[in-house]
């Protein structure tokens, strides 16, 4: 694998380590894939050496979008060229590197994440150390529970598939990252760095990733149901993945928690509804018969999957980078590849404790009353 050229060789801020992290000895250098650094040093990747974390508590979250202009210039004035890839979800940006945006422009992209969904960009010359401070400005970074780890770098999860996936097609669920933690991530960003070479005569292809737009799944369904689940809150649980980790890996890092979520949540920066259950984590609806909650929570996931009016796929290139808001949209990778190699590094900001407010409105009602008042 190539190596990637840092911006700048010199000494990023990270967050402090937590202080019993296995492996105290090894460093991941700068500017390589730690994919190829960890094993050259032989240890495991990703690292499933088990240790502790104490449990998360709350933490007070500001959104970084909440400082930006509403018309975002200093980022979109920046690009070469803004391609909005489908009507309602994923907007492309051109001609920008993530690693020189200053604070403003990183604050317009918060906005434009949180109303498009999901923003991609390509090409980006940002190794791991980067990619992780550049995640530390929009919250404190996410630490898995379970999946593997690079042993000095915590706070990035890798996505990582080879030719041991056997039961890959198992991941290939629609989800909200980790939605069953107090504080579950709101701007989430993957740099991929190893495409599959999957094609016919071994070219690099596959493994694309598709993303849903909940503000807009959520404004597709009738307004009955909408004031309906309105009033309701779900189960989330990690305890399923607690109970995989700890027969396959035995690294659980903390205690395993199911917590509850509105049904529907409000965005913070776009004061948005949007649909806050998933397939992956979301067990039950509280305070419903089993049967009508699980009858209600089926017909959604299926608007997720189907709803392909709601939907961006998304072909990888190398060095290609996501940023999407787990609190409005559901994700899912594609898993056409194996048994050949893909590669690439999460960073997981946490945000707010999930809420709803009654007085927020639908993307569409919102939008609408804004072209009243200029009108
Ligand atoms: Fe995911």
């Amino acid at each position: 694998m190539g190596s990637i050229q840092p911006s700048e060789q010199k000494d990023l801020v990270l967050p402090p380590r937590p202080p019993n992290l296995p492996h105290p000895e090894y460093r991941t250098p700068r500017g390589v894939s730690p994919l190829d650094s960890v094993r050259a040093a032989g240890l495991q990747y990703p690292n499933y050496t088990p240790f502790k974390l104490p449990n998360l508590t709350i933490q007070p979250f500001t959104d970084r979008g909440l400082s930006s202009s509403p018309n975002k210039q200093d980022l979109l004035s920046a690009a070469t060229e803004i391609i909005h890839l489908t009507p309602e979800i994923g907007t492309e940006l051109t001609g920008l590197q993530l690693t020189q945006l200053t604070d403003v422009q990183k604050n317009d992209l918060a906005r434009l994440v949180a109303e498009r969904g999901v923003v991609f960009f390509r090409d980006q010359n940002m190794d791991v150390h980067e990619q992780i401070a550049f995640g530390a400005y929009f919250g404190d970074l996410h630490i898995h529970q379970m999946a593997g780890i690079i042993p000095d770098l915590p706070w990035v999860h890798p996505i990582h598939k080879d030719e041991t996936a056997v039961n890959g097609r198992s991941h290939q669920i629609w989800h909200s990252d980790v939605s069953y933690e107090l504080q579950p991530p709101g701007l989430t960003m993957l740099k991929m760095d190893t495409l599959p070479k999957a094609g016919p005569g071994g070219e690099e292809t596959g493994g694309d990733t598709i993303w849903a737009s909940g503000y807009a799944l959520y404004e597709s369904l009738s307004p009955k149901l909408r004031a309906f689940l309105e009033t309701l809150e779900a189960k989330h649980s990690g305890l399923e993945q607690a109970e995989k980790a700890l027969r396959t890996s035995g690294c659980l890092r903390r205690d395993p928690i199911e917590t509850n979520h509105p049904v529907v949540r409000t965005h913070p920066v776009t004061g948005w509804k949007t649909l806050y259950v998933n397939e992956n984590f979301t067990k039950e609806i509280v305070g419903l018969e089993k049967r009508i909650g699980d009858g209600i929570l089926d017909n959604l996931y299926r608007t997720v999957a189907e709803g392909y009016e709601f939907q961006v796929r998304w072909k990888w290139s190398k060095n290609a980078v996501a940023i999407w808001d787990n609190r409005a949209t559901f994700h899912t990778g594609i898993f056409d590849y194996f048994p050949h190699l893909r590669h690439g590094l999460r960073v997981a900001p946490q945000a707010e404790t999930p809420y709803f407010d009654p007085k927020s409105k639908t993307r569409k009602e919102a939008l609408a009353e804004e072209k009243g008042k200029k009108a």
